[in-house]
């Protein structure tokens, strides 16, 4: 997917399609839509005439160019205008893209004229974010299409500006960086199991490393054995995939500069263990490395982006299954913290392969850990879909995390962290049970993960109902989001400003 800024007057400038904002309130054709008008034979203030486009989100019509400029114009009802926001410009751009894909058409023109309510750069950076995410697709299982199949994916997208060209320019180069990483953490993400293996994100770290400059390290088997990473190994004795360790390293910083630690859950499918889950939607179990995928996009763009910070990403990843070698309920494992676990359930895998990394990623002494996983069901019940549980050791950490959620449109809210919490998950025979009970789920996960991060800042996003879905914005899709890609990238570019 391309993005092309352009100082371009949208009536004379040739494209298959021009997307044009309608903001509530607009009456009949004035300014950009007058000007319009003129070159649809009247098209635009007909349609306007009509109760079919009023600047409701909903609201979307295609008229006719009859010019040498826009063969056509889609009329994208875009709410009010003193409203728009950051998200409002993705999920806009988003629009154009998706009226571009049922039309057939391979490109788009997007004229952001007149939505300059927004600073150029944020406008750039918002409308490249909305625009690539909608154009991707996971096609890499399918055959050549067929009579029938969707038509062919949008490659590209102009975006007309009349002032600031250069900021939304520099804007919109740091949105396809941003996009670039969600789209490979959803690529990774709808990649079946049996493909994307642990093995199969290390050799993507790598591959990830080799195009971007990031160092990268892969712990085995015989290493994490080594440091004593046991939690790791336990989780993954019932299969018959090895376990890896991925640690990516971007060094944009000051030499001995106290790095930023982004840590996510790899797990590339949990059947639950011993402890195994119910048959019915397991599939989705695949999507419970999304975490890791999350953070190996983060890492890209990071690296992209040149952002002059160090930011050290670990993705523990292994698959939790049932077999004569599984880790069984009532087994003690020594993590490589020190601290002993008591396993009372085989599916409260995630916070113990997390305890290692956290672990490992605390020993770097770092400014600031954060770590994303798909954690628990319990966040599910408590937030739905539209927001990621937030707990962690540091105020001012979760209001930045709160913060940058908002503005890059993926969101995080608190749940408290207290100390009472921490009772339930006493052990008679080890320092602590891995499972805190019903009350309470997403709470004490995050309790349990605490334990393994010393005296470090320290931030939780349990995001096991934000990482996937039915893909029900404009640029989401069924599947995989890439979520908190882009989340992590704005934390990390704001500590670094
Ligand atoms: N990967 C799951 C959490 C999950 C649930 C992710 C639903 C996405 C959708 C995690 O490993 C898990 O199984 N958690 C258990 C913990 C319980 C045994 C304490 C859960 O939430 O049921
Ligand atoms: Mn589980
Ligand atoms: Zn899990």
């Amino acid at each position: 997917m391309q993005v092309r800024v352009l100082d371009a007057d949208p009536i004379s400038h040739p494209t298959p399609l021009l997307a044009v904002p309608v903001f509530e309130g607009t009456s009949g054709a004035e300014g950009l839509l007058s000007r319009l008008d003129a070159v649809t034979e009247r098209g635009v203030s007909r349609a306007l005439g009509t109760s079919d486009v009023k600047g409701r989100l909903r609201d979307e019509v295609i008229v006719y160019g009859s010019g040498s400029g826009p063969e056509r114009v889609a009329l994208l009802g875009a709410g009010a205008l003193e409203g728009l926001d950051r998200e409002g410009v993705r999920r806009l751009a988003a629009r154009a893209v998706r009226a571009a894909e049922r039309l057939g058409l391979a490109s788009v023109s997007l004229c952001l004229e007149g939505a300059d309510t927004l600073e150029a750069s944020v406008l750039g950076q918002a409308a490249a974010e909305g625009a690539c995410l909608a154009a991707w697709r996971y096609t890499e299982l399918k055959g050549p299409p067929r009579e029938g199949d969707p038509p062919i994916p949008v490659t590209a997208v102009e975006l007309l500006g009349a002032t600031a060209i250069e900021a939304l320019r520099a804007g919109a180069t740091a949105g396809e960086a941003v996009a670039a990483g969600e789209n490979l953490a959803r690529t990774l993400q709808s990649r079946p199991g049996n493909l994307a293996t642990p093995s199969h994100l290390a050799s993507e770290a790598e591959r990830v490393a080799s195009d971007t400059g990031l160092r990268v390290t892969i712990f085995d088997e015989a290493r994490l054995a080594e440091e004593g990473m046991h939690a790791i190994l336990a989780v993954s004795r019932g299969s018959q995939e090895e376990a890896r360790l991925i640690v990516l390293e971007h060094r944009g910083g000051r030499e001995g500069e106290p790095p930023m630690v982004l840590v996510g859950k790899g797990l590339t499918f949990d059947a639950g263990g011993i402890s195994l889950k119910p048959a019915g939607g397991m599939e989705d179990m695949k999507f419970d490395m999304s975490g890791g995928a999350a953070v190996i996009g983060a890492m890209h763009a990071i690296a992209t982006l040149g952002v002059p910070a160090n930011v050290v990403g670990i993705v523990p990843s292994s698959e939790n299954l049932p077999s004569g070698s599984a880790l069984k309920p009532g087994d003690v494992i020594r993590t490589l913290a020190g601290k002993t676990v008591e396993v009372t359930n085989t599916d409260a895998e995630g916070r113990l392969i997390l305890a290692d990394a956290l672990a490992w990623g605390a020993r770097l002494r770092p400014a600031a850990m954060v770590d994303c996983a798909t954690l628990t069901g319990a966040v599910v019940i408590g937030l739905g879909n539209h927001a990621a549980a937030v707990l962690g050791t540091d105020e001012g950490l979760i209001e930045e995390l709160r913060e940058a959620g908002s503005r890059s449109g993926e969101r995080c809210w608190p749940l408290p962290l207290w100390e009472e919490y921490r009772k339930q998950l006493e052990s008679e025979t080890a320092d602590l049970v891995n499972v805190g009970g019903r009350p309470a789920g997403t709470i004490t996960a995050a309790c349990f993960l605490s334990e393994f991060v010393e005296d470090i800042p320290w931030a939780h996003l349990d995001i096991a109902g934000t990482a996937y879905g039915d893909g029900k914005l404009p640029y989401q899709r069924k599947g995989g989001y890439g979520f908190p890609t882009r989340l992590l990238v704005e934390w990390v570019r704001s500590r670094a400003a």
